[in-house]
């Protein structure tokens, strides 16, 4: 009889060691986020995220072509626009920065998914996801205004919609609203379990979407609860969520195994700005393996249960997948 395992004789060589992995990183499972801003000639590196930068129109298209050579199924598009208001009037004007964007990139690179965050406080002047009265940030009037940009992004030609603004009852406000205006087809990506993290602060800067004051922890979940979690995303199942997302990503692990334990619907991993700043930054200085900690880490995600992760690292993973390296 043994008297102990020899789990080593399944890894005496990259043969076996591929043969009887468990889990992969593709190409074809990456969303890659991108920002827009309006004017022209811009294409300037966010400082908080080396190699992520606002792009004007006009300056899209080469990146378009590389993102689709490399292979990337799909981009997540982020408008960032030139005047706020109290309404985000912007986030759903039907030639704001993100509808123009959408079209754009619809017509330049068709063969591209296109997803479009949904939310507002790229565009509110007080940085909120929704309207703010004495300070509060008011659920229901918010909801008006998040379907009205869900259905703007829709006719710009959005593939999928991504709400991200974490007030009560957006999937089923904005799944009736996408049903009643011609979209019953568009699916909905809901941020279903998404924390107040300062994990965010890098995308802020590149967004300008800091809130003018306090914070977002009066609809953002507290980083504490997981079972909080599972009702979340109970609730966005049965208003309609066709995606579940987890956000942050890294020390999140958990809540996406459970999501996917708990739920039968594909779970995206959102592997956030400061996520991706904390890598660049290490490997910068030499401290780290830039390639291979992103390898480890993606895999994880995967292994937690994401079909899909939404990361700044698409490109380079995309690139060094197709070298081979
Ligand atoms: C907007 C939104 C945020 C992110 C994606 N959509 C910021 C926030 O909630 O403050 C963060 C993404 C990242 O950090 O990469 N609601
Ligand atoms: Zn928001």
């Amino acid at each position: 009889m043994n008297t102990f395992s020899r789990h080593r004789r399944l890894r005496s060589n990259p043969q076996i060691r591929r043969m009887i992995r468990e889990n992969h990183v593709h190409t074809s499972d990456l969303i890659y986020p991108i920002f827009i801003v309006e004017g022209e000639n811009i294409k300037h590196e966010i400082p908080s995220m080396p190699g992520v930068f606002h792009f004007s129109l006009d300056q899209l298209k080469n990146e378009l072509n590389e993102i689709v050579e490399l292979g990337l199924p799909s981009v997540i598009v982020f408008g960032v626009p030139s005047t706020k208001d109290s309404c985000g009037s912007e986030a759903y004007h039907e030639h704001g920065i993100v509808q123009k964007a959408i079209r754009f990139i619809k017509q330049e690179a068709p063969e591209l998914y296109v997803i479009a965050d949904t939310c507002l406080c790229q565009y509110t002047d007080h940085g909120h996801c929704g309207p703010v009265e004495d300070g509060e940030i008011l659920n229901d009037e918010a909801l008006e205004l998040l379907v009205q940009t869900a259905v703007s992004q829709a006719e710009a030609g959005a593939d999928m919609i991504a709400p991200s603004n974490m007030m009560d009852g957006f999937v089923a406000a904005i799944r009736q609203g996408l049903d009643e205006t011609g979209f019953p087809h568009i699916p909905i990506l809901s941020y279903a379990v998404k924390y107040a993290s300062s994990f965010y602060g890098p995308f802020r800067d590149a967004a300008h979407s800091t809130p003018s004051f306090g914070d977002r922890r009066t609809y953002q979940m507290d980083p504490a609860n997981a079972r909080e979690a599972m009702r979340e995303a109970t609730s966005d199942v049965m208003e309609g969520a066709d995606l579940l997302m987890v956000k942050p990503g890294l020390a999140y692990l958990d809540v996406i195994y459970q999501v996917k334990e708990n739920f039968d619907l594909p779970v995206v991993a959102y592997n956030v700005s400061g996520e991706y700043s904390m890598i660049k930054a290490a490997s910068q200085n030499d401290w780290i393996d830039e390639q291979k900690v992103v390898m480890e880490m993606l895999v994880g995600f995967k292994r937690a249960g994401a079909e899909m992760i939404l990361t700044y690292h698409a490109k380079d993973v995309a690139r060094w997948i197709k070298e081979g390296s």
